[in-house]
């Protein structure tokens, strides 16, 4: 099987390492990729929301299965693209189609979903321009703080999380007039829920589902989760709940009826499903829909997936996704996100990343960087390594990582220190 990985980060980078194990891969191209992915697969220099370039490529080298990491090409359509065509429609999409990445691509959409199928959310008000006293008197008949979330993507941005009912309701006028242009035409507020985040994931090919690995990522560019949000800045997989309840709600009351809400609405959808999920006292609630892997959820995803991927997505080629097996590793996997100075405002790019060959017990995905014209490796993003280890427990996974960490350096490097922390025995 030849396949084209689409993106250039860190979750890229790990899902070409985990499909480069498969038997079954003879070819594997990565659009852009970065300097981790091109020692696994080649990189090929393509515009990820260039469909028609992307196609092309694909015919010319007869890829079977083409993964799409980010969700932006899969909201934009890229499956759509490839199914309408006639010589693309036989390669397969991990993705959804455009009906079904809006799972991401529009808050209230989703908002609107879960309410039809019953799936435990956040009560909450979709407004625009035209409603927005139904906006304030929501915030108005609730308890500080107000959740204000852009209906479409906004990079990461779109939430804004405010304990002041006055800024709130400025925050959301702002919002409505273009604070995060057409993506905050309409704004979704939500009441705040109290508890803990987990990510998990989902792999579909529309009817059948294998759950795969849960992870935490932390958002927040400062230790004790302070600052700005990121990209991520680090993650850990599992995350335990004590006992299985707790994922055996998120599976009933979660995952199951979006499956079979998706399939009674018609919408068709192959590929991934990520849920941001929140343990309010014990009971799950989505916080989010991503129609993709998280990353840097991914990074320790691959790490514990045992089950060939290859094996899976042709499952999904297939529509015998329940015929495959996933088996996961026991054990604990956590990474650490190094990233440029200044991130996640301006940083530089272009800085020389000393160290990389000298790391025998952790995996280094690369998320931002590239190859300069003297052959060094270099810093090219905010997000630049996923320092990635596996260990018997959170402790032993973490103190992996940070050894990989600090023989690894470039000009301004900036990790935090306490990915996982929260999460060891003490
Ligand atoms: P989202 O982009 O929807 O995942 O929101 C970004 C972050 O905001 C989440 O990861 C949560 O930490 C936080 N958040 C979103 N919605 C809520 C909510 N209803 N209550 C509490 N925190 C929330
Ligand atoms: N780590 C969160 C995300 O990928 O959206």
């Amino acid at each position: 099987m030849k396949v084209l990985i689409i993106g250039s980060g860190g979750r890229e980078h790990a899902i070409a390492w985990k499909l480069e194990q498969s038997s079954q891969l003879e070819k594997l191209f990565i659009a852009p990729g970065n300097a981790g992915t091109s020692q696994l697969g080649t990189n090929v220099d393509l515009a990820i929301d260039n469909f028609e370039a992307i196609g092309q490529f694909c015919l010319e080298n007869k890829i079977g299965i083409v993964v799409v990491g980010p969700e932006q090409p899969l909201v934009n359509g890229i499956h759509d693209y490839f199914a309408g065509d006639d010589k693309l429609k036989s390669i397969c999409i991990i993705g959804p189609k455009k009906e079904g990445a809006i799972l991401e691509g529009s808050k209230d959409f989703s908002k609107a979903f879960m309410k039809r199928h019953n799936i435990p959310t956040a009560k909450y008000v979709s407004v625009t321009k035209e409603n927005i006293a139904a906006g304030f008197s929501f915030m108005e008949s609730k308890k500080p703080p107000y959740v204000l979330k852009a209906d479409g993507l906004a990079a990461g941005k779109g939430v804004l999380i405010i304990d002041n009912i006055e800024e709130a309701k400025s925050a959301l006028e702002e919002m409505l007039s273009g604070k995060f242009g057409d993506a905050s035409n309409t704004v979704v507020i939500e009441e705040f829920l109290d508890g803990v985040e987990a990510s998990v994931f989902v792999i579909t090919d529309g009817t059948a589902y294998k759950i795969l690995p849960t992870a935490k990522d932390y958002k927040k560019i400062g230790e004790g989760d302070t600052g700005l949000n990121t990209g991520g800045m680090g993650a850990v997989s599992p995350v335990s709940f004590g006992n299985n309840d707790f994922l055996d709600k998120v599976d009933n009351q979660i995952i199951i009826p979006t499956i079979k809400g998706l399939k009674k609405e018609g919408i068709d959808y192959s590929g991934f499903i990520f849920f941001g999920v929140i343990n309010v006292k014990k009971d799950p609630y989505v916080i989010e829909y991503n129609c993709r892997l998280g990353d840097p959820e991914t990074e320790v995803v691959m790490l514990r997936l045992k089950s060939d991927l290859l094996e899976l997505f042709d499952g999904i080629a297939s529509g015998t996704l329940s015929e495959r097996d996933v088996k996961i590793d026991p054990r604990t996997a956590a990474t650490v996100m190094m990233v440029s100075g200044g991130y996640p405002d301006k940083y530089e790019k272009g800085k020389e990343i000393n160290g990389l060959s000298d790391l025998a017990e952790q995996v280094v995905f690369h998320a931002g960087t590239t190859t300069n014209a003297e052959g060094n490796v270099v810093t090219n993003g905010g997000r630049v390594l996923a320092v990635s280890a596996v260990g018997k427990d959170v402790n032993t996974a973490v103190k992996k990582a940070y050894e990989g960490v600090d023989k690894l350096n470039f000009e301004g490097a900036v990790y935090r220190r306490d990915i996982g922390s929260d999460l060891m025995k003490k």
